[in-house]
């Protein structure tokens, strides 16, 4: 007989303490989940929720058992008019990468991969840079700074623009249409909003689908320029893969990246030791920017399906079941990192956390999201070395179930 772990008291259902939308500070319902029920049943969300790094890390390995196909699917369902709005312009189901399987996911990985290496990336930095630069130049002599709407929110935008070749004439609009896709899968909006939202996606779409077209005719040195130029080189690959990628990115390579620079900022301002010690020493950046990844991840959750009967931590799931891994526990789990609350910026096993997933759909952007946010703290200390959080603020978190960063970041310096 299969026995869950449970330990504190017998009647209690510790799924009545799980608030899943609420992220301003889950980490203790976190420990407590670890402790006395690693892996329960949401009824509020109709989805198992596992809690520990062993458990995770070994769903996120199995992707035969464990499939990803829900990943990114919507958590209320579509509107029957906005549904039938997608599926007309054959959206339903679109996937760039993290919602498809092998063997097409890898066919298209591999070919994506060739295109999204370092080489790309590393000729993204010196206009990261400058772009960092000129950003926080203009708020400077000012003496404070929201950093989120100041900096945080445009410059991963920018750079994911770079990325597509998206020329800047276009850049306000493609954003808002692109927007609508966090609305639509993790929000929670009426029947007429969906449809407002599923226009935009359908704009969006229809742009990515002409950015490949365009490429056809004119070859250039961004991210749809290679993967036709692959495809002509005889990779396989189609344009209609190729615009999914692309209409993935703007929204995989974002606010998430938003998230880390917010997280990552407020946790050393947070630790003025740690923000200390990154100004006298900026080669501690890379390992800082991994205990930001662990200690406060951008994304706490992320989704798979089970396709058969399993077990997991000693529960049993039957096939067909929803399961929200929540790396932000995993990420604490004191079994894999000892002191797991104390923010440690020399942690030597930081970067062992699960932000990124695991397995074969690990994050193809994170050197970029890395990149970006190193150039931005390289920069930041050089030019506002004392800059601190403005006292008494009420860090506020959106309602989701998985994207976490605070809304606003009030910094002064003087
Ligand atoms: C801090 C920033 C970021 C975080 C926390 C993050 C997190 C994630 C996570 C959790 C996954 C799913 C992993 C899994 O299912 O096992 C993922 C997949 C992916 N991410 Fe990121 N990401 C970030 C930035 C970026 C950026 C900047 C890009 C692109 C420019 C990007 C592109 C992708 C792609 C293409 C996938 C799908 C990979 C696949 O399924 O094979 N991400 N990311």
């Amino acid at each position: 007989m299969l026995i869950s772990i449970p330990v504190g008291c017998p009647f209690h259902k510790i799924s009545e303490d799980f608030k899943p939308f609420d992220l301003s500070n889950p980490f203790p319902f976190y420990k407590k989940s670890r402790d006395e029920q690693p892996v329960f049943y949401s009824q509020e969300l109709g989805y198992y929720v596992v809690t520990r790094y062993d458990d995770i890390k070994a769903i996120f390995s199995n992707w035969k058992t464990y499939t990803s196909e829900n990943a990114q699917s919507s958590f209320k369902p579509m509107s029957p008019k906005a549904k039938q709005l997608m599926e007309v312009q054959g959206m339903i189901g679109l996937s760039g990468l993290s919602g498809r399987i092998p063997p097409d996911h890898t066919r298209i990985r591999r070919i994506v991969s060739m295109a999204f290496g370092l080489g790309r990336f590393k000729k993204l930095e010196p206009r990261i840079r400058a772009l960092a630069i000129e950003m926080i130049s203009q708020f400077k002599d000012d003496g404070h700074a929201e950093i989120i709407k100041q900096l945080a929110y445009d410059l991963p935008a920018l750079v994911i623009f770079m990325l597509l070749g998206v020329p800047n004439e276009d850049v306000q609009q493609v954003k808002s249409w692109a927007e609508s896709r966090l609305l639509i899968t993790w929000g929670d909006l009426d029947e007429d909003q969906q449809l407002i939202h599923a226009q935009n996606m359908v704009n969006y779409w229809n742009y990515c689908q002409n950015l490949v077209a365009l490429r056809k005719d004119t070859p250039s040195d961004d991210l749809p320029g290679d993967l036709v130029k692959l495809q002509a080189e005889g990779h396989e690959i189609t344009d209609k893969e190729i615009a999914a990628v692309c209409y993935s990115q703007l929204f995989a390579g974002h606010e998430t990246t938003t998230s880390l620079i917010g997280n990552g900022i407020r946790e050393l301002l947070s630790h003025p030791e740690s923000w200390q010690a990154i100004c006298e020493d900026n080669t501690l950046i890379p390992n800082a920017i991994e205990e930001i990844l662990r200690y406060s991840p951008s994304i706490v959750s992320w989704r798979r399906k089970a396709l058969e009967d399993t077990v997991v931590g000693g529960v049993e799931i039957p096939a067909g079941s929803n399961l929200l891994l929540v790396m932000g526990s995993a990420n604490r789990d004191e079994t894999n990192f000892p002191e797991t609350d104390t923010f440690d910026i020399t942690r030597t096993n930081a970067k062992e956390h699960l932000s990124f997933g695991y397995g074969i759909h690990f994050c193809l952007g994170s050197p970029l999201a890395k990149l970006e946010f190193k150039t931005v703290l390289e920069e930041f200390t050089r030019l506002v070395p004392n800059l601190r959080l403005t006292q008494n603020q009420d860090f506020k978190f959106a309602l989701n179930t998985s994207f976490r960063a605070p809304v606003a970041l009030e910094t002064e310096w003087v």
